[in-house]
């Protein structure tokens, strides 16, 4: 170790106890913390979390109760279990801030992003456009016509693997199904290509951007060690930041080089048209730089989320043979055996919606939300939540309470039959989205989307496994709570 790498450790070490002892005093100060594990120095509660954190922190919540405080490195985390503690939490208007990642940090993106802004003016206004001009009822069916021709594209990609005897990536698949309904949506473009060594651009640059903003980053949890950014993660997430915005700037440029270029132009259906109207007529409000920050969240918040739900669905579908029969019969019913599924046709199909809450239930794709922050210490259940603590609402654990929920760990959508229940943040047995003012945006076009996937996947299709192996249920924690193992199966035409 040469002098230079001893004074950053020894520096690292110094900051880093002052900090947690200062943090400590303070706290027992203002106020009773909830219970939670043994706090290692500097470390703190971080060896006990695992490459799946919300598994390892259901699991202590079994110890140490429905609202826990934890350590995380240097930052106080205030993990909440229970339906009724989520409602206060989800609820409270001091904790609808956000910590933010360091990788998102880069080319303003903290500063202009609806996910990450606190929710100030400036956050209050893009929800506003979000709700009005992209998920409103009006917007999402004009639109639908665009999403249809999709689904279209998915359908000819699935008979091109039957006639090839080539296995379906369902995930793969539906990411970019995703990004091309959402891409349709938008812009009145395909961003990516099926069965294309040279898949495009839009494509790689977001799953690129995702690893790199989903890696565990020590800055997270040592802020001490921004300015040194000892994994390189911040330097390249500069770099895809920079390539995404490039791609973006591009399309917004090429739109308004064709609205200026021609008195005869068309003006097209898509958000982005709407977006530079707003912007046209509200400069100071939504200024034209800020469309491409918007427009990334869109992409990053809807692509990985509905592709791993739909893959989860297929996955339990493929697992239940009798249910998958059950969700077939259905839309052989209503739909008809040889028209296609159109979105319009999900409302009259329950069994299927029974389906996708049930997959909610067991497999949200958002086991942990997005992390909330407090903005100033905060009383919930009676225990302090310190100010910028960040707050975990675990779905995921909540989806599994055999308090809440009976045969917790059996697949099965009838309960949905039986009960009625909301996924637009009435219930807090069931909160895949969240709730309250910061729950998500897109739930209205996911709500399309996602049945109407499973749907055009499951009407004229048979899917067997690979090797006859049931698909296994093992998560991996990312963006989106993913499959561990990729579902690849067999498509058969009934
Ligand atoms: C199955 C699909 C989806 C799931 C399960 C999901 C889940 C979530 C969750 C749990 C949150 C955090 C709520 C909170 O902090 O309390 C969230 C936020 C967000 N979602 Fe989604 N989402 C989905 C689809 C979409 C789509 C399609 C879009 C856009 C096209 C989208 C855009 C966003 C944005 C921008 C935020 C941040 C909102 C804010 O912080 O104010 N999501 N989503």
């Amino acid at each position: 170790m040469d002098f230079i790498q001893f004074l950053v450790a020894f520096l690292f070490v110094g900051l880093t106890c002052f900090h947690f002892l200062r943090s400590n005093s303070r706290h027992r100060k203002s106020g009773k913390l909830p219970p939670g594990p043994y706090c290692f120095p500097i470390i703190g509660n971080i060896p006990l979390i695992s490459r799946n954190p919300h598994q390892s922190l259901a699991k202590l919540a079994e110890t140490y109760g429905p609202i826990m405080y934890l350590k995380l490195g240097s930052i106080d985390t205030i993990v909440v279990t229970s339906p009724k503690i989520a409602k206060e939490v989800l609820q409270h208007q001091a904790l609808l801030g956000r910590r933010i990642p360091a990788a998102t940090e880069v080319h303003g993106h903290d500063s202009h992003s609806m996910a990450w802004l606190p929710a100030d003016n400036h956050w209050r206004i893009l929800r506003k456009i979000s709700k009005e001009h992209v998920f409103s009822v009006p917007r999402l069916e004009a639109s639908q016509g665009l999403r249809q021709d999709k689904l279209q594209k998915l359908l000819d990609y699935v008979h091109e693997c039957i006639v090839n005897h080539q296995l379906v990536d369902i995930g793969e698949a539906a990411f970019i199904t995703s990004l091309n309904l959402m891409s349709a949506t938008f812009f009145s473009v395909d961003c990516a290509q099926f069965n294309s060594d040279s898949t495009q651009e839009m494509k790689e640059t977001l799953q690129a951007m995702t690893k790199v903003v989903t890696s565990f980053n020590l800055v997270d949890f040592f802020p001490v060690l921004k300015s040194i950014d000892p994994q390189r993660i911040v330097h390249k997430s500069n770099v895809c930041f920079g390539q995404i915005y490039s791609l973006l700037d591009n399309m917004i440029n090429q739109r308004l080089k064709l609205r200026a270029e021609s008195s005869e132009y068309v003006e097209k259906n898509d958000l982005v048209e709407s977006l530079l109207h707003y912007s046209q007529s509200n400069p100071s409000e939504f200024p034209r730089d800020f469309i491409k920050h918007f427009l990334l969240d869109l992409f990053v918040g809807g692509t990985d989320t509905t592709a791993a739900t739909v893959e989860w669905v297929m996955t339990e579908l493929i697992r239940n043979p009798e249910i998958m029969s059950k969700a077939r019969n259905e839309l052989w019913d209503v739909v008809g055996r040889n028209n296609q599924v159109k979105e319009s046709d999900i409302s009259r199909l329950p069994y299927l919606q029974s389906v996708i809450k049930e997959t909610y239930r067991y497999h949200p794709t958002g086991p942990l939300l997005i992390p909330h922050k407090a903005e100033v210490d905060t009383e919930i259940s009676g225990y302090i939540v310190p100010k910028n603590s960040q707050v975990y609402v675990n779905a995921w654990a909540i989806g599994r309470d055999s308090n809440i929920w009976s045969n917790p760990d059996s697949f099965d959508p009838e309960r949905f039959m039986k009960r009625e229940i909301d996924i637009k943040g009435q219930d807090f047995d069931l909160i895949p989205f969240g709730s309250g003012k910061r729950m998500c945006p897109g739930y209205p076009f996911a709500a399309r989307i996602v049945p109407h996937m499973v749907a055009t996947l499951i009407h004229n299709f048979a899917w067997k496994p690979e090797k006859g192996m049931k698909p296994d249920i093992s998560e991996k924690f990312g963006v989106a709570l993913q499959k561990a193992v990729p579902l690849k199966v067999i498509p058969i035409k009934l």
